[in-house]
């Protein structure tokens, strides 16, 4: 049997010149764990030509969605740029991946950090009835250099909302905060900057950070990753991971050099 399912694309959305997501059909005996990454990609050649996807959709819904970047010379986002609907496309049949809830001790508010695509994962958790059952408040921040970058900020200020099953769990548990770092905007700055500032919370109108009520899901580049791990370690939080779970959690975000 493949490693992967043999999808069509049913749905393409472009954001901005480097940035679009698009959906899939979904096969029903693929599963997964809101968080979690699969490979896909394209057959190139005869051959699989796939990266690490996370997944936006939640575990429940029909299609599948993925949020991806476009570099222009990269073996394979210059090609499924050009993605139309109707367009077959090869999903891995083994889903895997970090950030998932359970890798996270309890808690009283969840934070999801995510700069660029490293928001994917985060749009799958903010949909989980779970994530507001274990946690009083789901705070998503998502980081970028434009105002045109912050992907799906109207899904998750208006259509989520005004959901028939989840919308009054995410109005009355989802905080959303969008910050920007190189052009103005009513919030600025780095994630990193914004926590150790304390500015986040104020901003928001939680306590200042502490490891018995807070707990973090990173997602970004590496050099987020790293620096963002860094202030929690210093802070005396704990990573987790499929052994154990932890006060944090990381993955990085897609990138294809
Ligand atoms: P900045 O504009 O100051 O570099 P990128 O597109 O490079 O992945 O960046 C996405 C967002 O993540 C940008 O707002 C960028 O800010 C921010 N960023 C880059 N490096 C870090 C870091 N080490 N810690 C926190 N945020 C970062």
């Amino acid at each position: 049997m493949s490693k992967y399912l043999e999808e069509r694309v049913t749905h393409v959305r472009h954001w901005t010149d480097t940035l679009f997501s698009f959906r899939t059909t979904r096969d029903p005996s693929f599963r997964f764990r809101n968080g979690e990454f699969t490979m896909i990609g394209l057959e190139v050649e005869g051959r699989p030509l796939v990266r690490a996807y996370s997944v936006v959709s939640a575990n429940y819904d029909e299609e599948l969605e993925f949020f991806s970047i476009k570099v222009p010379d990269g073996p394979l986002t210059s090609r499924l740029q050009h993605l139309k609907v109707g367009d077959p496309i090869l999903v891995g049949r083994k889903p895997t991946g970090t950030l998932v809830l359970d890798n996270l001790l309890p808690g009283r508010n969840l934070y999801l950090l995510g700069t660029g695509t490293g928001l994917a994962p985060f749009l799958s958790i903010i949909k989980d009835p779970e994530a507001y059952e274990r946690f009083e408040k789901v705070v998503l921040v998502h980081g970028c250099r434009q105002v045109n970058e912050l992907a799906y900020g109207e899904t998750i200020t208006e259509t989520l909302p005004k959901d028939e099953l989840l919308g009054e769990m995410i109005s009355a548990g989802l905080i959303y905060y969008p910050t920007v770092t190189r052009e103005p905007f009513r919030n600025r700055g780095r994630i990193t900057d914004l926590m150790a500032s304390g500015k986040l919370f104020e901003d928001i109108g939680l306590p200042a950070m502490n490891r018995d009520d807070d707990r973090f899901m990173l997602c970004g580049s590496p050099d987020m990753i790293r620096d963002t791990r860094q202030l929690l370690v210093d802070g005396g939080y704990e990573e987790g991971n499929h052994g154990e779970a932890g006060h944090f959690v990381i993955e990085k975000a897609f990138a294809e050099k």
